[in-house]
């Protein structure tokens, strides 16, 4: 986690103890931000009813969503104010937030189900150790420690996301000691330009993913160039099938897919009405999918002959890469899918069911079965995570990327704690119109 470190960065309310007695405590799971009725403040110095974001001395007010224990969102997570000293300390950079999603593995996360757990700490004046939700999110750089040259590479005004998982992102404001090792900054030498918060926000998680999983099982790329040399009569580039394929990381595959001249079957669950459903398929369509099937075709027995005789000719092109984020039926007929010495890519579980890996497939079809962790992946690979996110940036910046549909919520000072809560709480219900992102506004 993201935080202050060092004694000089304790919560205002200790730093100032001393000399102002009478200062309301700024360190409190309340959101109220006027002085509390019952503190005895002499008139002469009562503070006027404002907000008081920017405290005395230069200290930074913020607002962190915490959790002490797992559990829902809904239960565990609270809205903790504190403060920031303006003395960084050299190499660490004051952020301010400007937007953060939520993904479903930030709740997996709060739930204790994820793969990685957080560590409580007390650093941000908590009354029990906490942690801070969210993993992916935009920041501002408003300090550097060490003035000029203090942060590396970064100064104020650049545009920064973390570069690991588990930063804490649902925050208005992090300080971040070592802070040139732990952001990645936006977009190389162009920097912001041409770009917008949601989309830096949204790039390093579901995109980021479905690039790596395109290029790092099957040379897709590399199957399509061969096949066009061999002159075989390929009526297209490769083919890769993915379920879920509406996710942040599905709309992600289709539209790299698309740009790397491959083809795509995606298999998406029903709409509540036939308009609906051919409604998704056409937006699906529009960003770059060859095929869009329901999950009950992709289901039914007549899917392999549709697969052979409509899509492969007669299945002389291979269908060599799988992307699994759902697990369940779906994933189980994904293997049927598959061409044989194929390989399936098992990232996400939303229908929160395992799936048979069936035997004779495996046997005979030589099928290749492997697991995607990003978070793995990008503290094995910093250098090359870096990269892909900045190739993604720029493909957003050129228009050829899409971030995936978002449903703004905005987070103002005074924003109540249960509108960030239901938020979150509500991530992992299916059939939503977009993916939550948290834009910070007022803060
Ligand atoms: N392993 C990694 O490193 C990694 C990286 C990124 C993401 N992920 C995982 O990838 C998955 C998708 O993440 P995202 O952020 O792209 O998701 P998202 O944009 O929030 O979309 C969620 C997707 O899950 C589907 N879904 C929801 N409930 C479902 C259910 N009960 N059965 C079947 N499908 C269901 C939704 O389909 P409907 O619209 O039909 O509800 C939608 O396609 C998550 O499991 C996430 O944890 C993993």
């Amino acid at each position: 986690m993201a935080s202050a470190l060092n004694p000089r960065h304790l919560p205002l309310r200790l730093a100032l103890r001393p000399r102002l007695p009478l200062l309301p405590s700024t360190s409190s799971t309340t959101t109220t931000t006027t002085p509390p009725s019952c503190l005895p403040i002499p008139t002469s110095i009562r503070l006027p009813p404002r907000r008081h974001k920017s405290g005395p001395y230069g200290y930074t007010l913020a607002k962190t969503l915490v959790f002490s224990r797992f559990g829902e969102p809904r239960d565990v997570l609270s809205l903790h104010t504190h403060s920031i000293s303006p003395a960084l300390p050299d190499g660490a950079a004051l952020l301010r937030a400007l937007a953060a999603p939520v993904n479903p593995a930030d709740v997996n996360t709060v739930q204790g189900t994820y793969g990685a757990k957080p560590a409580f700490e007390r650093l941000l004046g908590t009354p029990e150790p906490a942690a801070v939700p969210g993993n992916e999110g935009c920041f501002e750089v408003v300090a550097i420690g060490g003035g000029a040259g203090g942060g590396g590479g970064l100064k104020k005004g650049d545009w920064v996301i973390p570069a690991q998982s588990g930063f804490g992102t649902f925050r208005t404001h992090a300080l971040v000691e070592g802070a040139e090792r732990k952001l990645i900054r936006v977009g190389g030498a162009k920097g912001r330009e041409g770009l917008r918060a949601a989309q830096v926000a949204t790039v390093s998680v579901n995109p980021c993913s479905a690039y790596r999983m395109l290029r790092d099982y099957v040379d897709l790329v590399d199957l399509s160039v061969q096949s066009f040399a061999r002159g075989d009569g390929a009526t297209g580039g490769a083919w890769f099938v993915q379920n879920g394929a509406n996710s942040g990381v599905g709309r992600a595959a289709i539209q790299l897919g698309r740009l790397w001249g491959l083809r795509s079957i995606n298999v998406v669950r029903e709409r509540a009405t036939p308009e609906e459903t051919a409604a998704l398929k056409r937006e699906l369509a529009e960003l770059g999918a060859t095929v869009v099937v329901t999950e009950s075709e992709f289901l039914d027995r007549s899917f392999a002959d549709r697969l052979r005789d409509e899509w492969t000719r007669g299945g002389r092109e291979p269908v060599m890469l799988g992307l699994n984020c759902v697990g369940g039926k779906s994933a189980a007929a994904m293997v049927k899918a598959l061409s044989p010495r194929g390989c399936m890519v098992t990232y996400g579980g939303m229908s929160r069911q395992s799936f048979p890996f069936p035997t004779g497939q495996q046997i005979f079809k030589r099928l290749r079965f492997e697991g995607f962790w990003l978070s793995e992946w990008a503290k094995e690979n910093p250098a090359a995570k870096r990269d892909t996110i900045n190739e993604i940036l720029e493909l957003m910046r050129e228009g050829k990327f899409k971030e995936a549909p978002l449903q703004e919520v905005e987070w103002n000072w005074d924003t109540e704690e249960s509108v960030l809560k239901d938020t979150i709480q509500g991530t992992l219900e299916g059939f939503r119109p977009g993916k939550s992102i948290f834009v910070f506004k007022d803060t």
